[in-house]
């Protein structure tokens, strides 16, 4: 694991920015892994406003509320084509994300899992939750994990909420790649900034591999780059 520490949220993004465009230059038709929340928003606006050409990428998002449909401006299909893939012209046919607003979810885990297992991501980028989860794989999912329902836990819909009206409106249970999934990806960046996220990011890098930490998987990882901002890189400083 590679840890970058970084200045600010802006270096940050921008240094992850430059990975991913040297990534492009090299295979213009790369799958990239996404996810979403508001620390890979800077990057996203980089993204857009690059000079690579990202409309031949193929796409792949670690997760999706379950009960909210695609229309819906929370959903995370919803904040992915006004974030990103309207801005870089991807196409509907080559974005691929699970599907919360159906009825038979099993189905539908297997669905998302045999496209996973057909289309190995070339990177997948990563934020990190405050109590180490990735995607929405919470503490004391099986570190074999493949796509699969998961009930938000308290902390996460508390952290959530603050993109809600109302805490009453977050969604209590979502679909999400699995863990085993996550690491089958050539390349994980990870992005974390804030000091609420210092521990987990210690924790992740430093700690015990557990999955008490889900995201301490990525130690195991053979190309896994961490690029954090000062303030979630404290404890480590310290350290
Ligand atoms: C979102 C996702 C989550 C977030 C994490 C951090 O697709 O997979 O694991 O990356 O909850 O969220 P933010 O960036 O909002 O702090």
């Amino acid at each position: 694991m590679k840890i970058i520490i970084t200045e600010n949220y802006d270096k940050m993004s921008k240094i992850a920015n430059k990975i991913i465009e040297q990534i492009i230059s090299k295979k213009p038709k790369s799958t990239i892994g996404f996810a979403t929340g508001t620390t890979p928003l800077r990057l996203y606006d980089l993204m857009a406003k690059s000079s690579v050409d990202y409309s031949k990428i193929t796409t792949f998002n670690l997760d999706e509320y379950i009960g909210l449909s695609k229309e819906n401006e929370q959903s995370y299909f919803y904040f992915m084509k006004s974030n990103l893939f309207d801005k870089i012209g991807i196409k509907t046919e080559q974005i691929n994300f699970a599907n919360g607003d159906i009825k038979d979810y099993k189905k539908e885990c297997e669905r998302y899992s045999n496209l996973l297992n057909n289309h190995q991501r070339d990177v997948q980028i990563l934020g990190i939750g405050s109590n180490g989860h990735i995607a929405f794989n919470e503490p004391k999912t099986p570190f074999n994990s493949i796509t699969h329902i998961v009930k938000l836990t308290k902390n996460t819909i508390k952290d959530n909420s603050r993109l809600f009206d109302n805490k009453n409106d977050v969604p209590k249970y979502a679909i999400t790649m699995g863990l085993k999934e996550i690491m089958q990806s050539k390349k994980i960046i990870l992005l974390a900034n804030g000091e609420n996220k210092a521990k987990a990011v210690f924790d992740m890098s430093y700690g015990p591999i557990s999955i008490k930490v889900p995201a301490s998987i990525l130690q195991l990882h053979p190309d896994c780059t961490v690029i954090i901002d000062k303030n979630a890189g404290s404890l480590i400083k310290k350290a």
